[in-house]
């Protein structure tokens, strides 16, 4: 087990460039199941979800060439299996995405009930009814494998009653190839979705209306191939926004959308600091004391649930009383007990956590207990007074590309101890 031992009290100064974004590239790995040729996919983030959804396709039978540190090469033309057995498959998240990508170009899929961060029941019953609206029978079959069969998909008019970003982007993938025309209702508006559809748009897909709630997708015969670049990383940039924020930092953020970012933004301003937004570039500096606010997680553009945790910890040291609201998922506030730790004063309540400002948090021993409460103990600890130790990395290392070597080059003082377990083991013999 890796951990990363972070000294607080460096303020962030300097330029962090911001990688392609996960939640986009996790979609666009397996929607190149539907190419009729190869596609070149560049601005990957180098993380470990990339290596895993790439090695899914290479399981499957695609060849995958690595290019460089953010390009690949996936040709899946031999792919010649609807069935992703994969253990891999099991531990992520994102690998629905198979079904939707399986299930349009053979009509049918076999993959295993996904994994990924826990926040409370991630059901996947919209994606299911969502593709039985296409035409295709869906099953989970004990043990878990969900089995989608059709004879031919055909397009339809689907309405789904709880947005998701998930089913949005499963059902376009089914849809993209079949007969007629499909019409998707409060759809997600997330920029993966739209990113999405401009890929397959790309490759010769005929999809309307994404990132609107409305999304139109008239299926295709086939589909060629592509040369694509992967949109910023929303959420990468949005969490070192945070950390300069937090730090009293100044940093220049690169390679962002702003239009990304507006709903975090404007938070950060509310809590005191000053964001200016360049074309493709933010700054984010504070010089005043940290204030408080209330903030409410929403689907895009809302507040994303995926910041959630990041901005909590602004939160826990501002001035006065702040309440978060949790608006997607059940259960996002398991970090909270890990902030208290370093000291916050915060109680949680069903969806609601609330955060009396104090006036530091203390270094201590903590976990990372997802994905985003990895990269919000990060944050913590980059403020508090001495020494945090970080356990469960492989959460955020999911999700950031290089995030050491990132902070570490606008001055922060942080190093990953790797295999420490072992050392322990191998000292104690
Ligand atoms: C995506 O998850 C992201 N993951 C999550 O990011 C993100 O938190 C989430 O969207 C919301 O923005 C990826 O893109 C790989 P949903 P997803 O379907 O698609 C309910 C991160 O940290 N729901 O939009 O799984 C569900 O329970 C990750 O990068 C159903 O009820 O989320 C939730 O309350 C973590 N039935 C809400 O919808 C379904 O069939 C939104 O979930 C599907 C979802």
């Amino acid at each position: 087990m890796d951990k990363y031992v972070i000294n607080g009290g460096h303020r962030l100064e300097g330029r962090i460039h911001i990688g392609g974004a996960k939640n986009a590239a996790v979609a666009i790995i397996p929607a190149t199941i539907l190419a009729g040729d190869v596609c070149r996919l560049e601005n990957l983030p180098n993380i470990s979800d990339v290596n895993v959804i790439s090695k899914i396709l290479q399981e499957l039978g695609a060849k995958v060439t690595r290019i460089n540190k953010s390009t690949l090469e996936i040709d899946p033309r031999h792919i010649n299996t609807y069935e992703a057995q994969h253990d891999l498959v099991k531990n992520m998240r994102a690998s629905y995405y198979l079904l939707g990508a399986l299930l349009g170009r053979f009509g049918k899929a076999r993959v295993p009930m996904p994994g990924g961060c826990y926040f409370g029941v991630r059901p996947i019953d919209l994606h299911l009814k969502g593709f039985e609206a296409l035409g295709a029978k869906a099953k989970v079959a004990s043990g878990g494998m969900v089995q989608l069969d059709s004879e031919k998909l055909i397009g339809s008019h689907i309405y789904l009653d709880v947005v998701s970003v998930g089913a949005t982007i499963n059902i376009i993938l089914a849809a993209v190839k079949a007969r007629g025309l499909t019409v998707l209702e409060n759809a997600a508006r997330e920029p993966h979705i739209v990113d999405l559809a401009n890929f397959l748009n790309s490759m010769g897909a005929d999809i309307r209306g994404a990132g609107t709630d409305v999304i139109k997708i008239r299926g295709v015969e086939s589909l060629g191939g592509a040369t694509y670049s992967i949109i910023p990383d929303q959420i990468e940039a949005g969490t070192y926004m945070a950390a300069a924020a937090a730090t009293g930092g100044d940093v220049l953020i690169e390679n962002v959308t702003p239009k990304h970012l507006e709903s975090i933004t404007t938070k950060l301003v509310e809590l005191g600091a000053k964001v200016e937004e360049f074309d493709d570039a933010v700054r984010v500096s504070r010089t005043q004391p940290l204030l408080k606010c209330n903030v409410k997680t929403m689907p895009h553009p809302g507040f994303p649930t995926d910041m959630q945790p990041q901005l909590a910890v602004l939160l826990a040291v501002g001035n006065g009383t702040s309440i978060v609201t949790e608006g997607v998922w059940d259960n996002r506030f398991q970090y909270v007990d890990e902030l208290r730790k370093m000291g916050a004063n915060a109680s949680v309540n069903g969806k609601i956590a609330i955060f009396e400002g104090v006036k530091k948090l203390t270094g201590a021993p903590v976990r990372a207990t997802d994905l985003r409460a990895g990269a919000a103990m990060i944050i913590a600890a980059l403020i508090a007074e001495g020494t945090t130790e970080i356990e469960q990395i492989y959460h955020i290392e999911r999700g950031y590309e290089d995030i050491v070597e990132k902070l570490r080059a606008v001055g922060a003082d942080i190093k990953k101890i790797e295999d420490y377990s072992a050392d322990t083991d191998s000292m104690s013999s």
